[in-house]
């Protein structure tokens, strides 16, 4: 069980200082966004780059990209240990989830709301992990679809039934209220953004979250 709070909700310009908040999480998130694939532009890899030279929380990159095949690897090479694409915007998805292993970082795949697992379930040997969304990606601070708790059921039974050490990702208006049924749904890495960046003590949200989801082990 692994928390993994959003810098999206963060202050964009003291990032240093917003890692260090949470530097008791075991990942920071970080959201990529293009202004084509989601109608939102964030930050880039010059900016992965800086974090990665400053901050010791491993970075799980969020890439809400066009054409993740010819970007994402390079996220990996900046330092990210975690870097997640979107299979809508995928040309060849297990090319790419093999690109990033090569590059040493660990491989997800994203899904969006209206996106099934079903026809990817053959992917799960490139995988290490699988973000089920729960908002429509490009916005922090959305309300949470619990309508997307059985696909979350779904990948996790997939992974049971494939075996091996698949995470379950679950993204969008994760928070006290709504992080326990997506523990029971079988998400094992929870992404909080307005969350944990809405608490005047972040690090004290993060283990009220990890505490909530502890239950559930
Ligand atoms: C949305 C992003 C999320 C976002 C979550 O497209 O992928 O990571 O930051 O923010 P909250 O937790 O506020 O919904
Ligand atoms: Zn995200």
């Amino acid at each position: 069980m692994q928390i993994s709070p959003s810098i999206l909700s963060a202050d964009f310009a003291n990032l240093e200082r917003e890692l260090d908040r949470i530097s008791n999480a075991d990942w920071a998130h970080v959201d990529v966004m293009d202004g084509h694939f989601v109608p939102n532009l964030t930050i880039g890899l010059p900016v992965v780059e800086a974090l990665a030279r400053v901050t010791p929380v491993p970075m799980d990159c969020h890439l809400m990209i066009d054409d993740p095949d010819r970007w994402a690897p390079s996220y990996a090479e900046a330092g990210a240990q975690s870097v997640t694409f979107h299979v809508e915007a995928a040309g060849d998805p297990r090319q790419l989830a093999r690109n990033l292993r090569g590059a040493g970082a660990r491989a997800g795949m994203a899904l969006k709301p209206a996106t099934p697992f079903a026809p990817y379930a053959d992917l799960l040997p490139e995988l290490d992990m699988v973000l089920v969304m729960t908002v429509e990606p490009g916005f922090g601070g959305q309300s949470f679809m619990a309508d997307q708790m059985p696909k979350v059921r779904e990948v996790r039974e997939a992974i049971r039934r494939h075996g091996g050490e698949i995470w379950v990702q679950v993204d969008g208006g994760v928070s006290a209220k709504t992080i326990e049924e997506c523990a029971e749904a079988g998400a094992d890495v929870f992404v909080a953004g307005s969350a944990v960046y809405g608490a005047d003590d972040a690090a004290g949200a993060v283990e009220e979250l990890r505490a909530l989801v502890a239950r559930h082990t």
